[in-house]
C-alpha cells in the first residue's frame, strides 16, 4: 500500500492503496463514484471512460501509480447540475436502454465535441464505435451528438 494524490472533479484526494490498482477502482470503491462502470477491464469496452484533460480516457488501463499527481474527470463532474450539452441532448434523443454503457458513451462524445464541434456521421461513428453498447443504441447516440454539437454552437 502506499499514499498517492489525484484531483477528481475538482477535489484532491489522497489515497491508500495498492500501486497496481486501477483507476476505475480507485474511483468506484475509494472515492464512490459510481457512475463510471467496469464492462470489460482490458481497455476495450468503453464503459469505464472518463476525461484527463480534454482526452477521453480508459480508467481500467491506468494504475493509480501512473494516476498520481493527474486530474480527471467522471460523468459526476462533467457538468454541475447535469445539463451539459451531451446530457441534455441524450435525454431529449431518448438514448439509453439499460443505460449500463452511457457514462462511458456520454463521456467518449464529450470528448469528441472538445475536439471537433461539428463531427460528421463518420467521425462520430469512428470516435464511438471502439466502445460497445449491447443494447445497440448507436444510431441514437449518433443523433443526440448532432443535436449536442448544433446546441454548443448556439450557446
Ligand atoms: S472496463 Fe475499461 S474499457 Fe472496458
Ligand atoms: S444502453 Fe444498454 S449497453 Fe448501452
Amino acid at each position: 500500500m502506499a499514499v498517492f494524490r489525484i484531483k477528481v472533479n475538482g477535489t484532491q484526494h489522497r489515497i491508500n492503496v495498492a500501486p497496481d490498482t486501477p483507476l476505475l477502482w480507485v474511483l468506484r470503491d475509494s472515492l464512490g463514484l459510481t457512475g463510471t462502470k467496469y464492462g470489460c477491464g482490458v481497455g476495450v469496452c468503453g464503459a469505464c471512460t472518463i476525461h484527463d484533460g480534454k482526452e477521453a480516457l480508459r480508467s481500467c488501463q491506468l494504475a493509480i501509480a501512473d494516476a498520481s499527481g493527474k486530474s480527471f474527470v467522471t460523468i459526476e463532474g462533467l457538468s454541475e447540475t447535469g445539463n451539459h450539452p451531451c446530457q441534455r441532448a441524450w435525454l431529449e434523443e431518448d438514448v439509453s436502454q439499460c443505460g449500463y454503457c452511457q457514462a462511458g458513451m456520454i463521456m467518449t462524445a464529450a470528448a469528441l465535441l472538445q475536439k471537433k464541434p461539428n463531427p460528421s456521421d463518420a467521425e462520430i461513428d469512428d470516435a464511438m464505435s471502439d466502445s460497445v453498447c449491447r443494447c445497440g443504441t448507436y444510431l441514437r447516440m449518433r443523433r443526440a451528438i448532432h443535436r449536442a454539437a448544433s446546441e454548443a454552437r448556439e450557446l
